[in-house]
């Protein structure tokens, strides 16, 4: 069953005083639930924005994405701010944490937003998974790359989201640290059942996953 579809997906950047980029340029795709697809390709070639685009964070300029039976680029925004908090985690290249809330705090917080009584204790047992079960209290600011990545990674799985999306997420980490990450990512990911899109350059990576998809120019080859 897929759990992901698009469909001749056009996404078009405008650029003031320039002419506009046609990031992706018809991009066709099906994914199967618990399926892993890693996607590579040349620095440029729309990796990032496709990612942004299947999960709904930016919308295409035209063609259309299912989720999971939702036309994503149809729904209202409320119906988009529902199904990103209970079916997608996102983890990117510069973690995003919330700077003013704490480790524990913003991996709380999408399951606090689902309204899940459990949340607080949640995040403390997934935090205490991988390692950072003495920091709890500490701010992003506080952390190490790894370590903001880590708590990056509970806060993308916390509501065992169907679809993960991870932008080359040890973009940014040294190589034992990005092992690492790459380690606890796919074991969470493997525990919550997720269907996994990851961006890597990595070909060692790239090697684990079920399907390889090679981007250039905006298309899929
Ligand atoms: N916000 C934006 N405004 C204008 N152009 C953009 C914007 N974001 C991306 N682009 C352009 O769209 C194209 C695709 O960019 P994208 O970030 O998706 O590539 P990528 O494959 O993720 O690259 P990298 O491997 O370097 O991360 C590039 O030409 C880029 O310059
Ligand atoms: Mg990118």
């Amino acid at each position: 069953m897929s759990i992901l579809r698009a469909e001749d997906v056009v996404k078009t950047y405008e650029r003031e005083g320039a002419s506009s980029v046609e990031a992706l340029r018809g991009v066709t795709l099906s994914v199967t639930a618990g399926e892993f697809v890693a996607v590579t390709g040349a620095s440029g070639s729309g990796k990032s924005t496709l990612l942004t685009v299947l999960s709904g964070l930016d919308l295409p300029n035209s063609g259309s994405i299912h989720i999971d039976g939702t036309e994503v680029t149809r729904a209202r925004e409320q119906d988009l701010a529902g199904l990103r908090n209970q079916k997608i985690g996102f983890v990117f290249q510069d973690f995003h944490l919330v700077p003013s809330l704490t480790a524990w705090e913003n991996v709380a917080f999408p399951a606090e937003l689902a309204g899940r009584a459990e949340a607080r204790q949640q995040a403390r047992v997934l935090l205490e998974r991988v390692g950072l079960g003495e920091r709890l209290a500490s701010f992003p600011h506080q952390l190490s790359g790894g370590e903001k990545q880590r708590v990056a990674l509970c806060r993308a799985v916390i509501n065992r989201p169907a679809l993960l999306f991870a932008d080359e997420p040890t973009g940014n980490l040294d190589t034992k640290n990005g092992e690492e990450v790459i380690r606890l990512l796919l074991e969470l990911r493997a525990e919550s059942g997720s269907t996994l899109l990851l961006v890597t350059h990595s070909d060692s990576l790239a090697g684990l996953a079920d399907r390889v998809l090679v981007m250039s120019d905006g298309r899929i080859l």
